[in-house]
């Protein structure tokens, strides 16, 4: 049966925990590309912008090993500068990187910059991690990930507590003068996180989003019903499985597409906005890019059928080697000193 095309840039979500009102976009485009992948980052973040109408970007300080903001930036500049759109239409996040976790003034001021912007919409805490800050001889910047050279393993700042970052976001946020973000959130967080953040009385502004890996392979129930319960909206990252798309060649996913006439990306997306969950998937292709418009109406038994995936063969595919000491991560992928 063949369903009726929605827009997705219909679709809204409202923010708790905000001062104003904030409506995010349900579905917002990815930006962690490679840092030789600027151009084309740009130039997809356009194509996603002008031709398929998407208002919400989501980038962090850290992408690109720091240089994607900048393409972000002068992506947004140029979507002004021709009109396609007004700053107020657009709603950017960008995140705080565990390098700088005991500096959120300077890692929000730097991305500003960067992003050749006066505000962000959401500023999250990319992990609730705290890394040693080294700097690199080689170029002058701090590590991303710093590693030990000699045994190879992630080097953590034993005297911080990734509280910390969220607690100088809540400050920043609650400042009389603040101008520079309009909600904040955190990403990667596990439950047993997000109650120590909520349970923490000297926190004045409750996270309004939890980022985290989120696709049918790994459905999130246990989070979801957690952040349902607690007015925090979900915002779905690596959606499709992330490079090399895998989640679209899953056979359940195929079989649902086939009944529709529609894509296995359709199905995944039309997932994500049926369960009132946001979700950024990134494409650098701008075929696919232009294509980035609609979503479909998929049946309760579908959505079902869908999270049963992720219930008989959970797989996380995010799962860097730094992230072995959170809660839910294996930290089975070795990352490199960058
Ligand atoms: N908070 C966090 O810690 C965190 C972690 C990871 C990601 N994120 C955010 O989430 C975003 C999305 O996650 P992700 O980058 O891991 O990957 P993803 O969106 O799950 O997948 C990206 C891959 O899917 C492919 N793809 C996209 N559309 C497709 C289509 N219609 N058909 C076939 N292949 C398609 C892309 O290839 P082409 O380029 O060739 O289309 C790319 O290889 C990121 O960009 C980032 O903004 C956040």
């Amino acid at each position: 049966m063949s369903l009726t095309p929605k827009l997705l840039k219909d679709a809204q979500i409202k923010l708790n925990n905000t001062h104003n009102p904030v409506f995010m976009p349900q579905f917002g485009f990815g930006t962690a590309a490679n840092a030789d992948e600027l151009e084309i980052n740009k130039e997809a973040i356009k194509v996603a912008v002008r031709d398929a109408g998407i208002r919400c970007i989501d980038t962090a300080r850290f992408y690109g090993g720091g240089k994607i903001e900048y393409a972000v930036g002068e992506a947004i500049e140029e979507l002004i500068k021709e009109k396609v759109v007004t700053r107020e239409e657009l709603f950017i996040t960008t995140k705080i990187w565990p390098n700088q976790w005991n500096k959120a003034q300077e890692s929000l001021d730097k991305s500003l910059k960067a992003l050749k912007l006066d505000y962000v919409d959401l500023l999250l805490q990319h992990w609730p991690i705290c890394f040693l800050e080294i700097v690199n001889p080689a170029t002058g910047e701090l590590y991303g990930t710093p590693h030990d050279e000699k045994t190879g393993k992630p080097l953590y700042d034993e005297t911080g507590d990734y509280i910390t970052t969220y607690k100088q976001m809540d400050a920043i946020y609650n400042s009389p003068n603040n101008t520079k973000v309009r909600a904040i959130g955190v990403s990667n967080y596990a439950v047993s996180q997000l109650e120590r953040v909520l349970a923490d009385d000297t926190i004045k502004t409750k996270p309004s989003i939890l980022q985290v890996e989120l696709n049918p392979q790994l459905n999130q129930e246990e989070l979801v019903k957690f952040c349902t319960k607690n007015g925090i909206v979900v915002i779905g990252y690596s959606p499709l499985g992330s490079t090399g798309a895998p989640i679209l060649k899953l056979p359940e996913v195929n079989e649902i597409a086939k009944a529709h006439d529609i894509t296995a990306y359709d199905v995944i997306v039309s997932w994500f906005i049926k369960k009132n969950l946001a979700v950024i998937p990134r494409s650098l292709n701008l075929q696919r890019v232009a294509k980035m418009k609609y979503y479909y109406d998929l049946t309760d038994d579908e959505v079902a059928k869908i999270d049963q995936i992720g219930i008989d063969k959970p797989y996380r595919h995010i799962d860097e080697d730094f992230t072995a000491i959170l809660p839910g991560f294996t930290g089975r992928v070795k990352t490199e000193n960058k």
